[in-house]
């Protein structure tokens, strides 16, 4: 039986009388990619604002392995709950190599004095490896994160969230911007990554989207609009209407 990670109940959140998140119910099952796509300004990045702790919900619940996290600090959500998330703008230290990013992230934020002074035991390099791996920069290791390509960039801070070793990995438009190249890779590194972590992932890319998802949630006006696989999502009316036609009045 499949279970669910994450269970949203009749979540809400306005600012100042503005409904951005309204009455979302959303599940998320263990080891699935779960897609979130919707126009501008419909709530996604708000939604995961209440996930992660940045924005406090009005009202509803948000459980993870069953337990209440409506509302705790993000500090919390990241370190015992083990919710990571990559942010839609750039989080690399410029001035290191990517491995040394890899590494600090491995350590944590909080200690980067301490992570630049620990001893690289086996265990930690190994794992240090497996991301660098995994990202497909294992051969860029000793580059400075300032010579990276856009893409590559996109892709070190993915493997600086799975060194805190998520077990939901949240991506908010990780392909902004890529190459269609640098895209399709992506989408295979998700597919990878998935199984072991659980992902959320925001995105307006529509063949991205059908290369990883398995469940789409559209979101529009801070409201779920709609709920399915891709090809259901794709061929819903309602979605077609306010998201996926483009001015001619076709369909994605
Ligand atoms: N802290 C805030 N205070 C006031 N309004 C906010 C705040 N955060 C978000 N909003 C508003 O909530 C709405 C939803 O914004 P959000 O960033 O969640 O949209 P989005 O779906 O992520 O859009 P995009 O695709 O452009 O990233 C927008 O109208 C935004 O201006
Ligand atoms: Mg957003």
């Amino acid at each position: 039986m499949e279970t669910n990670l994450l269970e949203i109940k009749k979540l809400n959140v306005s600012f100042s009388g503005f409904h951005a998140v309204s009455d979302v119910d959303l599940n998320v099952k263990e080891g699935e990619i779960h897609v979130v796509i919707g126009p501008n300004g419909a709530g996604k990045s708000t939604l995961m604002d209440l996930l992660t702790g940045q924005t406090k919900p009005t009202s509803g619940q948000v459980l993870f392995e069953g337990n209440n996290i409506t509302g705790k600090e993000p500090g919390i959500i990241a370190s015992k709950y083990h919710i990571g998330r990559k942010f839609q703008g750039p989080n690399v230290f410029d001035n290191m190599t990517v491995y040394e990013n890899v590494e600090i992230a491995l350590k944590g934020y909080t200690t980067i004095l301490k992570a630049l002074t620990y001893k690289r035991t086996k265990d930690k390099k190994d794992k240090i490896k497996e991301i660098l791996e995994a990202i497909q920069l294992f051969d860029k290791k000793d580059m400075m994160a300032s010579e990276l390509s856009h893409g590559q960039r996109q892709w070190l801070e993915i493997g600086m969230v799975m060194a805190q070793s998520p077990k939901l990995i949240i991506l908010d438009e990780p392909v902004a911007g890529m190459t269609d190249v640098e895209t399709y890779k992506t989408g295979e590194m998700v597919k990878q990554l998935a199984g072991e972590h659980t992902m959320i992932v925001i995105e307006h890319d529509m063949e991205f989207v059908e290369q990883i998802a398995q469940t789409v949630t559209v979101l529009h006006q801070g409201k779920v609009l709609a709920e399915g696989t891709f090809e259901e999502i794709k061929n819903n009316p309602k979605v077609i209407q306010v998201y996926l036609q483009d001015e001619n009045g076709e369909g994605y």
